[in-house]
């Protein structure tokens, strides 16, 4: 099969499309024909070397795809070959084949372009394990979410859930165009940061109350205005840390709202917890993305041999939503 190899860790152009072994499904896994994949900013981290896929997982970036059943590994007699599927992957969803455990794959959603599916399962699964989740979140109708970085893959995942299960959004952006954007999608108040202090506009748009959740791309500079504009009983869910891991937490504040601090990623576990992630954002998601309730939001398709560029793309922030990457069979 081709996959994307990083040569070495490195800049984007170190991304090359190589002949490699196929992927061959093993007991309890599925085995995919890619037809798409999609960047995650994990995958940036992982061509730079700081990022290792955790063990017993494909070599290749790719932490989603989109494509067909291409073979069934020992006991499993969910799927048949030929069905449409996406999957949340541990890695080497940047190829043409990939095997998969079968808790991780899905039913592509009905009504949705397969090359669209590509777009959906880690965003989608993030986000309603984090916002929503029971172990996390735990938003519910009714209760303000304040997600960062509206424009991203999770944050026009988590602005249109949210909203379409009757929560308040807030959220931020750094362009006016994305603020823009932000509130076509749901968003009921758009804060450019780089113009705001967003703490400030979140306490005056609440007035004073604060929001029940806050999900969190920045970690450590974000730490202190995140605690500021928490409310009473309020969750801050740190899923990426893209400013920094090590902040100050002033706990008599976490103490007098009663407050969660929450940090925690999905690819590094166990198959028996991701699948169980997986089956709930199913259960609760596919209904919505197969009535168009809500939808992936895609910034454009590339060719796989175009990652390169893609990366670049996702690495300048100019993008809104997700980079598909279509693969050729
Ligand atoms: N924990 C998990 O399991 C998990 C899973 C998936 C993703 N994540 C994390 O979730 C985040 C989003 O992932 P993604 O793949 O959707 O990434 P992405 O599309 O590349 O988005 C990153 C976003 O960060 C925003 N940003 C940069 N500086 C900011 C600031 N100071 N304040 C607010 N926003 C800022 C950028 O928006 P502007 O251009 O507006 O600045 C951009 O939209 C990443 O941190 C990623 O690591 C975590």
């Amino acid at each position: 099969m081709r996959a994307v190899v990083v040569t070495e860790p490195g800049p984007p152009e170190v991304l090359q499309v190589r002949e490699v072994p196929d992927a061959v499904a093993g007991p309890g896994e599925v085995l995919i024909r890619v037809t798409a994949t999609a960047v995650n900013r994990a995958d940036l981290l992982q061509r730079q070397g700081n990022y290792p896929p955790p063990a017993g997982a494909p070599p290749y970036l790719g932490l989603e795809c989109s494509g067909t059943v291409a073979g069934l590994g020992d006991g499993v007699d969910e799927f048949a070959v030929g069905e449409q599927v996406c999957a949340l992957l541990a890695g080497g969803g940047y190829a043409q084949l990939v095997a998969v455990p079968v808790g991780q794959v899905v039913p592509a959603p009905r009504g949705l372009a397969l090359v669209d599916a590509a777009a959906v399962p880690e965003a989608f699964c993030t986000v309603w394990s984090m916002a929503f989740g029971e172990q996390a979140g735990r938003l519910r109708r009714g209760e303000r979410l304040l997600v960062h970085g509206g424009s991203s893959g999770i944050g026009t995942t988590a602005i249109q859930l949210a909203a379409s299960l009757g929560a308040t959004v807030l959220t931020t952006a750094g362009t006016r165009r994305k603020t823009e954007f932000c509130q076509r999608l749901g968003a009921t108040v758009a804060i450019n940061y780089r113009e705001e202090e967003f703490a400030d506009r979140v306490l005056e748009e609440t007035l004073g109350d604060g929001v029940d959740v806050v999900l969190d791309n920045m970690g450590a500079p974000y730490l202190a205005p995140n605690m500021r504009c928490l409310a009473v009983g309020g969750r801050l869910i740190v899923l990426g840390l893209q400013g920094g891991r090590r902040g100050e937490l002033d706990l008599g504040a976490l103490l007098a709202r009663r407050a969660t601090v929450h940090a925690a990623g999905l690819r590094a576990r166990p198959a028996a917890e991701k699948a169980r992630i997986v089956a709930e954002t199913r259960r609760n998601t596919w209904p919505l993305l197969e009535s168009g309730a809500v939808r992936p939001v895609i910034d454009r398709v590339l060719r796989l041999e175009d990652a390169a560029e893609a990366h670049r793309l996702v690495d300048s922030s100019e993008h809104i939503g997700k980079v598909v990457l279509r693969v050729a069979q």
